[in-house]
């Protein structure tokens, strides 16, 4: 692992007095305080998680980059999202692809209708550019697309990974939302073709021995995790973290 070893995100979405709401656009998620709440500790976490990837890795900077987790409901698609607007929002080309197959999500964060994806892209021919959204300045983002029956054959196909070679000149960074390792292939699948991944790790729920067994399947595959990433991190004094930075073991 390297120097973004558990960067941690406070679970800090509401707003408060001391930060003021900012002009919320359509319909995305409340989660998506990057955006929504670009003043708030959260936000700040993830500027934190930003700054990390773009300096913390500068000989080999990675520009596709797989998030993933050990089980479900961890934060994954929350984390990807907030992170490809915060790298948006530094002037970095950013695509977010929804590769969670089987539990897609990242139409809903960004209120967006998901009738056309990465499906369609890699699965029917349809050019990319007709499938991807541009929800805000400088992030694009890729729906799932309709519930293919083979989401694993479909992520190892030959034409995603022309797909992706493709993308990959196109923007700076490419955010790859998956599924969690514990469940299916299909992130370890991702995982070896991408420049790294992601673990995130929920403070409040996920086992050590489920981190240490995601990790292992990572790096069997020769992935490089690049870092975790503790999301809900709560402090027991007082309720939620005040502070973004990194948490060490
Ligand atoms: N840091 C956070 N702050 C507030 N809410 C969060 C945060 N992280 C996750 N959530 C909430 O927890 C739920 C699960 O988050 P998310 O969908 O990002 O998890 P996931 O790991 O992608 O789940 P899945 O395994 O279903 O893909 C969502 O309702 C989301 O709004
Ligand atoms: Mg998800």
């Amino acid at each position: 692992m390297t120097d973004l070893d558990a960067t941690s995100l406070a679970r800090d979405t509401k707003p408060g007095p001391a930060r003021k709401r900012e002009e919320a656009p359509g319909d995305f998620s409340e989660g998506l305080v990057a955006l929504r709440y670009p003043a708030s500790v959260a936000a700040e976490a993830y500027r934190t998680l930003r700054t990390n990837l773009l300096y913390a890795l500068v000989d080999d900077p990675p520009k596709v980059i797989a998030v993933t987790s050990p089980g479900p409901r961890e934060g994954k698609s929350m984390t990807c999202a907030n992170l490809g607007v915060v790298l948006a929002q530094a002037e970095k080309r950013t695509l977010i692809l929804d590769c969670d197959l089987r539990r897609p999500t990242m139409h809903g964060i960004f209120g967006l209708r998901n009738f056309r994806g990465l499906v369609d892209v890699v699965a029917g021919g349809m050019e990319p550019r007709k499938a991807w959204r541009e929800p805000l300045y400088g992030l694009k983002v890729m729906t799932a697309g309709p519930i293919p029956p083979n989401p694993a054959e479909l992520l190892g196909s030959r034409r995603f990974a022309e797909f992706l070679s493709g993308v990959r000149e196109e923007f700076d960074y490419v955010l790859l939302d998956a599924a969690p390792t514990e469940l299916v292939s299909d992130p370890v699948i991702l995982a070896t073709q991408a420049d790294g991944v992601l673990l995130v790790v929920n403070a409040q729920s996920t086992r050590k021995g489920s981190v240490r067994s995601s990790i292992r399947s990572l790096e069997a595959v020769e992935a490089k995790v690049l870092g975790t990433v503790m999301n809900s991190v709560r402090s027991s004094r007082n309720g939620y973290y005040g502070h973004a930075g990194y948490t060490y073991e």
